[in-house]
Order: structure tokens, then sequence, then C-alpha cells
């Protein structure tokens, strides 16, 4: 059988997904930016980039950026240029609205993360990968190149990411005080899923096949390590990011449920 095309397949289900999310949360975004300044990074993230990146004067972008709500918020504290990048269309021009609402100069370009075009290397002082981004891609090497490539030299890239440890649950799992894990860590084989991705208002739809890959951090750090990155801050948090997890929380023994890391490139 031949491997299907796992990245048009999931453009077409975050397509599909996007007038859901918008339900959920385009009238409160497009209120929030319309306000100077406005962020949605949560104080964990912007502390971080705050003390150990600065963001004045520099040059960001974010991968997978999704509605732009991030790469907007760069923006306002303080980024100089930003751009994002995501595969999906519908995503895309939700993301152009809100600048445009924002009365911002931020830049989105629709494209896949593996195919950014060449004219945006050594572009970046920062790249930022949040919440559900690595998850969707398949080849990670593949994703660090293109990373290594964007950045200038002594660039950083920040991760504010859910802990891989939450692939071993399902969703069914937040429904109880003790889950127990389900999947392997160490599961090599993508998740392939029919269900709709509206994670904000749990809307039941069925979609094109979504695939999600896990990666353990141990891959992360080997693989940034194996291009020429220099890690430079790594912590796990007990806080949810996800939406989906945050029942977790709550639990007696807590997971790990998301984690922060700062790799850098040399001079
Ligand atoms: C969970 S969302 C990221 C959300 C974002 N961190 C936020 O909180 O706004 C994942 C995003 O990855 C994008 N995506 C998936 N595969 C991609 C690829 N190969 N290249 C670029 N973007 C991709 C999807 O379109 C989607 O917008």
């Amino acid at each position: 059988m031949p491997e299907p095309d796992y990245t048009e397949s999931n453009r077409a289900a975050w397509n599909q997904a996007a007038p859901y999310h918008a339900r959920q949360q385009l009238d409160h975004l497009l209120a929030l930016f319309s306000q100077p300044g406005a962020s949605t990074l949560d104080a964990t993230l912007t502390a971080l980039l705050r003390d150990r990146v600065g963001l004045e004067g520099k040059t960001a972008a974010q991968l997978s950026c999704n509605n732009g709500r991030e790469t907007l918020s760069l923006r306002n504290l303080g980024a100089a240029r930003c751009v994002g990048f995501d595969i999906s269309d519908e995503f895309i021009a939700q993301a152009r609205l809100l600048n445009q609402t924002a009365g911002l100069d931020v830049e989105f370009v629709r494209t896949d993360l593996y195919a950014i075009p060449a004219a945006y290397d050594r572009s970046f002082d920062l790249l930022l990968i949040t919440i559900g981004t690595l998850g969707w891609l398949p080849d990670l090497p593949g994703a660090f190149q293109v990373m290594a490539r964007l950045l200038r030299p002594g660039g950083k890239v920040v991760f504010y990411e859910m802990h891989p440890i939450l692939d071993m649950f399902d969703q069914d799992d937040t429904l109880t005080e003790t889950p127990a894990p389900r999947h392997s860590y160490f599961k090599t084989e993508p998740f392939a899923d029919q269900e709709g991705l509206d994670y904000y208002g749990n809307e039941q739809y069925q979609g094109p096949t979504s695939y999600w890959f896990h990666h353990r951090l141990a891959d992360v750090i080997n693989e940034l390590l194996r291009q020429g990155f220099l890690l430079e801050w790594f912590e796990e948090y007990g806080h949810d990011l996800t939406n989906e997890f945050a029942s977790f929380e709550r639990c007696a023994a807590l997971l790990p449920l998301s984690y922060s890391l700062i790799a850098r490139l040399p001079e």
C-alpha cells in the first residue's frame, strides 16, 4: 500500500475545522485585537520571551500559526517584523482578517512548513512553535532542517508545546480521576483519526483522515542537537495547553502536561 499523503490530508482536515473554530473564537479575537497591544500569550510564554529571548526589534516567525493570534501577539509585544506560516487556507484567511482588524503589518503565508520558500532563509531572530505543532509533522529532522535554514546565525527557536506523554491517553481518559495510559510512549505508527478537529466547541463531525505523529521528547532534543542547535533552556509544567486534557491538572499524581524549550544556532 502506498503511504497516504499525510500533509495534504491534514490540510483538508484543518480547512474543514476552520469554520467550527471561528464560531467559538473569531468574534472574541476580533474584539481583542481591535485593542492596541493585545496578546493571547499566557504568563509563562510571555515571561520566557521577555527574559530569555527579548522581542524588541527582533524579526520573528511562527510555524503552524493557525489563526495568527500568537503571531499578532508577538508583534504587539515588541517584535519588529513578524511572519506566520500555516498550511490551512482557511486559517490563513482568518489570520489576515485579524491582522487587518488589529491594524498590524504581520505577513501570513499559506504554505506547507516543509515548503517554506527559500526567500525566507536566514531571515529570523526567533521562531515560535506552540501547542500542537510538532504532532502534525511526519518528519521531525526535516522540520528542524527548515528551522535551521530560516534562522539567522545565533537565532533561537522557542517551543511551548504539549507534553508528548499526553499521546499515551485518549480524550475519554479525561473523564476519569485516575487515567491509565493506553498507547506506548514508544509508538512509531501515526494516529489516524476521522473525527473532526473541533477541540474548542467539541462539535462532532466526520472529516478527512487526520494524522498525528508521536515524537518522544528524546527525539525532539536529539534531532535538534543533530541539526546543530545548542540547547539553552528546558522546563516541564503541570499545566495543560491543549484545552483537551485540562482535567489532568486535577489528578492527584500530576503528569507533565506541557514543556518549554529554547534552542539556539551558533553565531
Ligand atoms: C493545533 S494548531 C496550532 C495552534 C496554535 N499553536 C495556536 O494555539 O493558535 C496546528 C496548526 O498546524 C497547521 N499545520 C499542520 N500541518 C502543517 C504543515 N505541514 N505545515 C504548516 N502548517 C501545518 C494546521 O493547519 C494548524 O493550523
